[in-house]
């Protein structure tokens, strides 16, 4: 496999998750722009085999590049890393990971049980992440998790597969912004993520981001099938810093919001 077609596999899964990606995609399309990834985002939790820097292992086996920034999400216990690849076509690779060790004893110890069902080395596999759950998964205890933490509901309920995409803005040629792109796909019946203002972050930034809320799609749960949130669709403007290159990284203060796109939807 080369890293084209993996690239291409996780697109496939996280399509199957998220209906609204590909239809978004193929809007854009029709609209005559060409569609190019910002970044892939992935999540998992702090455990010696699973955590975020066994991740980034992964990502460097096909040629990616740990960056030196680190993102610290205090309120939602997350720690994230990210990755580049010396060939710019290929998307930034975004890793989060829930600190296991902050959360309560039933959140811990969960992950810990789930963590102990993985065959050995599966997770040195370079496609990991197009695995899936590796576990059985009670709707019971996913309901739990997402009590104290809907990140480490979302983890046991979809395991190692990417959270979501993120189309480039700076790649598109008719929306040409953010507020442009948000209008154009809520009078399409897109719901947007609304926490924090439809756009997070600013030109003072150098990075603005907006997505979409997770649709809820089915799945298997040992009770029977449930619809719980899924992937949603990110969106990304990135600006040129005082040096005239193009910002790379990401800012914490807008991902934090970003992240609640896969809660349940309180109406
Ligand atoms: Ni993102």
């Amino acid at each position: 496999m080369d890293l084209e077609y993996y690239l291409k596999r996780l697109w496939q899964d996280y399509s199957a998750l998220n209906p609204e990606a590909p239809q978004i995609y193929d809007l854009l399309v029709q609209a005559g722009e060409n569609v190019d990834n910002d970044h892939i985002a992935l999540r998992t939790f702090r455990h010696p085999q699973l955590g975020v820097m066994s991740a980034v292992r992964q990502f460097e086996k096909w040629g990616y590049e740990l960056a030196k920034q680190d993102y610290v999400f205090k309120e939602k216990k997350l720690y994230a890393r990210h990755l580049e690849h010396p060939n710019p076509r290929f998307p930034k690779i975004f890793i989060s990971e829930l600190e296991t060790e902050k959360m309560s004893p039933f959140v811990s110890e969960t992950l810990a049980q789930l963590a102990s069902q993985i065959p050995a080395g599966a997770s040195e596999r370079p496609e990991f992440f197009v695995s899936g759950r590796p576990w059985p998964m009670t709707y019971a205890t996913y309901l739990n998790l997402a009590k104290e933490s809907e990140y480490a509901s979302w983890v046991a309920a979809f395991g190692f597969r990417p959270n979501h995409f993120t189309v480039s803005v700076n790649g598109l040629k008719r929306f040409r912004d953010l507020a442009t792109l948000n209008s154009f796909l809520k009078g399409k019946g897109f719901s947007l993520n609304q926490s924090g203002g439809e756009i997070k972050g600013s030109t003072a930034d150098y990075l603005e981001q907006s997505s979409t809320m997770a649709p809820e799609v089915p799945v298997q749960f040992s009770e029977g099938i449930f619809s719980i949130p899924g992937c949603y669709y990110e969106f990304a403007k990135r600006y040129p810093l005082p040096n005239g290159k193009l910002f790379s990284a990401f800012v914490a203060q807008s991902a934090d919001k970003i992240f609640e796109s896969t809660n349940k939807r309180k109406s």
